[in-house]
């Protein structure tokens, strides 16, 4: 049941385009002007495509756009779908299953984040190197189809070294600044306590947010190679001076979006 409806929007999408995408790139809070970049693109609203889910936060669109970027064509989506909208993990993952029915064999994963490491400052890009998943919820959680991935999946590598190494040589050769480090998923919608971030920092975490960690393990789960990318838009509470706003989130990733966009494009023209 869920493999034939995945298969109805993946064959919606099939019949929309021409030439099938073996990466896809997941744009977080601020970052969908990739779409921008993209030459000979059909821009399919989640709207049309049969039994998609709907994103419902500002700042988010709900696009999934196929088309040339770096020479390669990909699929985008531009607004992705947050465990405190409401969806169960598995339902947030639906485009992942829906990417792995049309060939995608690399995900690029970005979001905006929170630091939580003092050494970085709004405006930083941390290529993520692994996650906590603090919140527990897990796609994969309910019955397995073997047609999509295995029950037990291995998590030794979430992020592909290969994919990492790759944008390390892009940024260097764009003369890019980033930082690395870990990703903790916090459930939202309102940001987190000073103590939580107390707790996350010395638990091993970098950088938080409320997404992406779900589409890892997805994306994981499925075979794909992960490559995740956090646009540090605030520092964490507690270190942060100022009290949060989404605005301000979107305001900082917007002001990094062209830097990381030239980046993406560089990465994707080497995968
Ligand atoms: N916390 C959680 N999610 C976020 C933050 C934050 O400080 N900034 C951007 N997304």
């Amino acid at each position: 049941m869920f493999y034939e409806r995945v298969k109805k929007s993946a064959d919606y999408i099939n019949s929309r385009i021409s030439d099938f995408p073996e990466t896809a790139i997941i744009l977080g809070s601020g970052l969908g002007g990739l779409v921008d970049f993209m030459e000979e693109k059909t821009v399919i609203p989640y709207a049309d495509i049969p039994d998609f889910p709907q994103s419902t936060v500002a700042g988010h669109a709900g696009n999934f756009v196929v088309g040339k970027i770096g020479g390669k064509f990909i699929a985008a989506m531009q607004g992705r779908f947050h465990y405190y909208e409401g969806f169960s993990a598995r339902e947030l993952c639906y485009p992942l299953y829906v990417m792995k029915l049309l060939g995608v064999k690399n995900l690029i994963v970005t979001n905006a984040a929170g630091g939580v490491n003092r050494d970085f400052k709004p405006g930083d890009i941390m290529i993520i190197d692994n996650y906590i998943n603090f919140l527990k919820i897990n796609p994969l959680i309910g019955d397995n189809d073997d047609r999509f991935g295995p029950r037990f999946p291995d998590m030794s590598e979430p992020y592909s070294s290969e994919l990492v190494k790759k944008a390390e040589k892009a940024a260097e050769k764009l003369g890019i600044d980033y930082k690395h480090g870990v990703y903790a998923l916090f459930n939202g919608p309102c940001y987190e306590s000073a103590a939580e971030i107390r707790a996350f920092a010395v638990l091993g975490a970098d950088a938080v947010g409320m997404s992406t960690v779900p589409e890892t393990i997805a994306g994981n789960y499925m075979g794909m190679k992960v490559f995740g990318i956090s646009c540090i838009t605030n520092m964490a509470t507690g270190i942060a001076t100022v009290k949060h706003s989404h605005e301000e989130v979107v305001r900082v990733a917007n002001e990094a979006s062209e830097k990381l966009c030239n980046w993406m494009k560089e990465l994707l023209s080497d995968i």
